[in-house]
């Protein structure tokens, strides 16, 4: 293990004193770096930059070298886990994400496998291996799963449909079929993080994004209960250290209390909630990772300087706030803004 050169990050996540605000993007590495888009324009889809171990440790470690970032993340997606059950992913440049085997009934269900991580995805575990090693310490490395949900809408429906008609469908006309889904994707789901704590990750980050589709019933039902049963069922710690859990439920400002009742240490929020009124409703219970807006990055440094000081100001004086976009960054940011967003942060909440 190497012993952390910054661990404003950790502490901030257990809501420990910190000497300014730590501060990491969601999608930090990716289109909006020139540097991402050589890499990527030497491999004909995205898939296979995530299968290659030098190009996806590379990725990220690239936006580490341009900012003064508290955290890294491993390069990957989301989509991994269901290509490993066999669904064959790919990534279509207009369209997004899709599969070549969607499920379409029941048997489908019936037959996803349980991977061993070691196996169908022993290439991000060796991905975290290297970046892990590569990074020597200097912040933590975030590993990350969606959430059950999440992946049952990509597993059943195709990626140019908005109104998830096909899962909503199946979610409250065949309910049980559903859970059955939703039970094996949180079987793989338990394995794969748990395989990547192995690896070198030193904390988590469960990626809810559509978990805000729901009525709040249902997510309860078919959303939280299964985020609740991984948080169970992963180490809590390994070789002496606390892992830390994050949970994002994009839209899911309504029901904070229920998410930070879970057992997770923080809670990244969205940009539809003053933080100080989320951090209020959660009490001491978790941290709070977000909120700004993405596309205040398109404006001036100083507009940009002036929401990073509110959302400072909103959150008030104390620990447990970890500074982060509401969602990912947009693929036409300049990295010029990104960089006077991430010393913003640092320089106006140094204690
Ligand atoms: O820097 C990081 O944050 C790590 C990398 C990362 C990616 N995807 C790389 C990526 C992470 C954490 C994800 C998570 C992810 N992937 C989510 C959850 C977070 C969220 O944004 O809500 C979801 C829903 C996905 C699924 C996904 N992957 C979609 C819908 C798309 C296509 C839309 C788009 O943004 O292009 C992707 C592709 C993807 N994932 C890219 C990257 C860098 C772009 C692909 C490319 O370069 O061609």
């Amino acid at each position: 293990m190497y012993k952390l050169k910054n661990d404003r990050y950790l502490r901030a996540l257990l809501r420990k004193s910190v000497d300014m605000t730590p501060i990491w993007i969601m999608r930090q590495a990716g289109r909006y770096l020139p540097e991402y888009k050589l890499i990527r324009a030497k491999f004909d889809n995205f898939l296979s930059v995530c299968k290659n171990i030098d190009a996806a440790c590379e990725i990220a470690l690239q936006p580490l070298r341009r900012y003064d970032l508290d955290a890294a993340i491993i390069f990957s997606d989301i989509l991994v886990i269901p290509d490993a059950m066999g669904l064959g992913l790919y990534f279509d440049d207009k369209y997004g994400p899709g599969f070549l085997y969607p499920i379409t009934c029941q048997a489908d269900i019936e037959r996803l496998p349980i991977c061993d991580p070691e196996k169908e995805l022993s290439y991000v575990m060796n991905i975290i291996r290297m970046t892990y090693k590569n990074l020597q310490g200097k912040v933590p490395l975030i590993g990350f799963s969606g959430s059950p949900w999440t992946l049952a809408t990509y597993m059943v429906q195709d990626s140019t449909n908005k109104f998830f008609n096909k899962i909503k469908k199946m979610m409250y006309s065949d309910p049980i079929i559903l859970h059955k889904m939703l039970n094996k994707i949180t079987d793989n789901i338990i394995l794969y993080l748990n395989a990547q704590i192995c690896a070198g990750i030193q904390c988590i980050m469960l990626f809810d994004t559509w978990g805000g589709i729901l009525t709040h019933p249902a997510y309860k039902e078919f959303s939280l209960y299964y985020l609740q049963k991984i948080v169970a069922n992963l180490l809590r710690t390994y070789q002496g250290f606390y892992i830390p859990i994050i949970l994002f439920t994009k839209g899911g400002n309504q029901w904070l209390e229920d998410m930070a009742n879970i057992g997770v240490d923080a809670l990244s929020i969205d940009w539809n909630i003053n933080i100080g009124d989320a951090r209020r409703r959660v009490g001491d219970k978790v941290a709070i990772q977000g909120n700004m807006d993405p596309s205040v990055l398109y404006s001036s440094p100083d507009r940009i300087t002036q929401e990073v000081k509110m959302i400072l100001d909103n959150f008030g004086e104390g620990n447990g706030h970890i500074f982060n976009l509401g969602h990912g960054i947009y693929r036409d940011i300049l990295p010029e803004n990104v960089s006077v967003f991430i010393n913003a942060v640092h320089n106006l909440s140094k204690r």
